[in-house]
């Protein structure tokens, strides 16, 4: 079950990246490379974010500790890392780097996997 969900998955968004590469080349291009939330996203929570949004210290009841919190938080995340002033994550800035942004939103387009 879980490996034909998946399977769906990796198959709609390669349906959907090429129907997107097609109509605006550029927007999407940066995310013809697949993330990887092992290699990419958790690092970059971890370093980021985790600080303030874990068991222990959760600022706002955020606790940011693994894939599936991350997964249901994502958009509010990746709305907090584009805001600013006290709504800017990381709290009190600097603002995380436009690549780094960029890398969480092809994470979230490819579907939020657990790879
Ligand atoms: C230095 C501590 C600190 C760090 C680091 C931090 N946060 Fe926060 N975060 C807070 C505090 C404090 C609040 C609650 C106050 C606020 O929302 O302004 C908050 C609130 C939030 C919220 C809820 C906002 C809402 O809509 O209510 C989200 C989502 C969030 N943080 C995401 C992140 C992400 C993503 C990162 C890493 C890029 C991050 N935070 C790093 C302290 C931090």
């Amino acid at each position: 079950m879980r490996k034909k969900s998946y399977l769906y998955i990796v198959v709609s968004i390669s349906v959907l990246n090429s129907c997107l590469k097609d109509k605006v080349p550029n927007e999407f291009a940066a995310c013809s490379d697949l993330v990887s939330f092992s290699q990419d996203i958790q690092p970059l929570v971890e370093l980021n974010c985790l600080g303030c949004h874990n068991e222990m210290v959760a600022a706002n009841d955020v606790i940011l500790t693994n894939h599936l919190r991350i997964a249901n938080e994502a958009n509010r995340m990746i709305n907090s890392m584009q805001a600013s002033g006290m709504d800017l994550m990381p709290f009190g800035g600097p603002p995380l780097s436009d690549s780094l942004i960029q890398l969480f939103q092809c994470w979230i387009l490819q579907g939020k996997l657990d790879n």
